[in-house]
């Protein structure tokens, strides 16, 4: 069966979702396909920080109620070692923020956005497939839930389908170049039944590994512990996983609240970039062109941002017939990717034990230069709050 679409978009991430929302703005109709249930997309636990610019964008298209409502606004982080906790204040440092509201909580106001809009979504769709990229009708192929085969014909494709999708891949490899790094860690991020322990996220660095405060709300805590790579989550008991958090986040008078333990799962840590993000008709967006390791929390604001350009690019094409925005997609929204890769890399090497006495003894430096210098903690604020969206 064929249909016609402007947008075909893959992928019902977040990128996948927003840019449909942002398209719809400028009056342009998408349908989205995704391998996944609805139920599923919306139950992932993952990113949990915003930036000023996602936040503002968010607000700027009608999505930002709930955010205003239940999102906690934070003025900076606590950077950490054994000897000293500092608080780094990002609005006295750069005028900008960050919002705690987790990912899951995106998801669920821009699931509610679309399907009030009637948005067309093909939720547990199978054998997708991207072709005809190169002309102006590239197509979508798949088999929809109830086993029936599809065709989207469409004036572009958005690849938004994260780092396993087709997308990324349906780019030839001869005009492809790819970066990778892969750590030599891992994270075991756990979600507890308990109040924070502290107002704002902890991020420290100690012998034992890297740990992190985070929360979700004022009664969920949201945790995470360095490991080695190839950890199995049932190696940590969580009188363990307590017993680690309150070592390695441990600071004279202060104590870290133990409670019920509702998700456990170790996340592998890596570095990925894929350049061009577009070929002929297919535009990338989001995990599916670039992956950063999580500390800083990147990785879900950088797929906003993508979107955000790429809204306008295919705006600007589509209705104005100006191809210019679409031709600089790659290249003006990959300057931010590699922004967000350094500082993600940076941020993961300054805080992650790797064993070795020099890189510790540099590390120490450098979090000592931080703690002193305010051209330090500028830099760091500055990248953690997030550059403005560049359009
Ligand atoms: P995704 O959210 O991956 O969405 C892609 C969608 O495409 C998925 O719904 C997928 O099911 C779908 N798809 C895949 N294949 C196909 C196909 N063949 N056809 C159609 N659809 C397909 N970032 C942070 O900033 N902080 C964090 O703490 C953090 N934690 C994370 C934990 C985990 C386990 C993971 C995987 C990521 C985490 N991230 C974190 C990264 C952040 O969640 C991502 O950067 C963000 O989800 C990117 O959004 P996206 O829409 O580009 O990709
Ligand atoms: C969270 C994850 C991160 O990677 C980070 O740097 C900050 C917060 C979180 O899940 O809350």
């Amino acid at each position: 069966m064929r249909q016609r679409t402007r947008v075909a978009i893959v992928g019902a991430g977040p990128a996948g979702m927003l840019l449909a929302h942002l398209l719809d703005a400028h009056g342009i109709e998408s349908v989205i396909v995704e391998t996944r249930s609805q139920a599923y997309v919306l139950a992932r636990i993952r990113a949990g920080i915003l930036e000023h610019s996602t936040v503002e964008l968010l607000r700027s298209v009608g999505l930002g109620d709930r955010l205003d409502a239940e999102g906690l606004p934070h003025r900076g982080i606590y950077l950490q070692t054994p000897q000293e906790r500092h608080h780094l204040d990002f609005v006295d440092l750069v005028g900008r923020q960050v919002w705690v509201y987790g990912q899951t909580e995106v998801q669920k106001d821009l699931v509610a956005a679309r399907t009030r809009a009637g948005q067309a979504v093909y939720y547990g769709v199978a054998d997708v497939e991207l072709d005809d990229l190169t002309t102006d009708r590239p197509t979508v192929r798949f088999t929809d839930a109830d086993g029936v085969q599809r065709t989207l014909e469409a004036d572009a494709v958005a690849g938004c389908d994260g780092s396993f999708g087709p997308s990324r891949a349906a780019i030839p490899a001869a005009v492809t170049s790819v970066w990778e790094r892969t750590y030599p860690y891992s994270w075991l991020g756990v979600l507890a039944s308990v109040p924070p322990s502290t107002d704002e996220l902890i991020y420290a660095w100690h012998p034992d590994g890297f740990a992190m405060h985070s929360m979700r709300s004022a009664q969920v805590s949201r945790l995470y512990l360095q490991v080695p790579n190839g950890t199995r989550v049932d190696e940590w008991s969580h009188d363990r996983i307590w017993e680690a958090l309150s070592t390695r986040l441990g600071h004279t008078g202060w104590e870290l609240a133990a409670g019920p333990i509702t998700e456990a799962a170790v996340l592998p840590m890596r570095s990925f970039v894929q350049s061009p993000m577009r070929h002929g008709r297919l535009f990338l967006a989001g995990d599916a062109a670039h992956i950063v390791p999580p500390t800083g929390a990147k990785g879900l604001n950088l797929a906003v941002a993508d979107v955000a350009l790429l809204a306008r690019a295919l705006a600007a094409l589509l209705v104005d017939g100006d191809a210019g925005p679409a031709d600089a997609y790659s290249e003006t929204a990959l300057r931010r990717v590699w922004r967000c890769t350094h500082f993600s890399w940076w941020m993961t090497s300054m805080l992650h034990t790797s064993g070795d006495p020099f890189d510790a003894q540099l590390q120490m430096s450098q979090l000592r230069w931080l703690f002193s210098s305010t051209a330090g903690a500028t830099g760091l604020a500055e990248n953690y709050a997030g550059l403005p969206l560049d359009l």
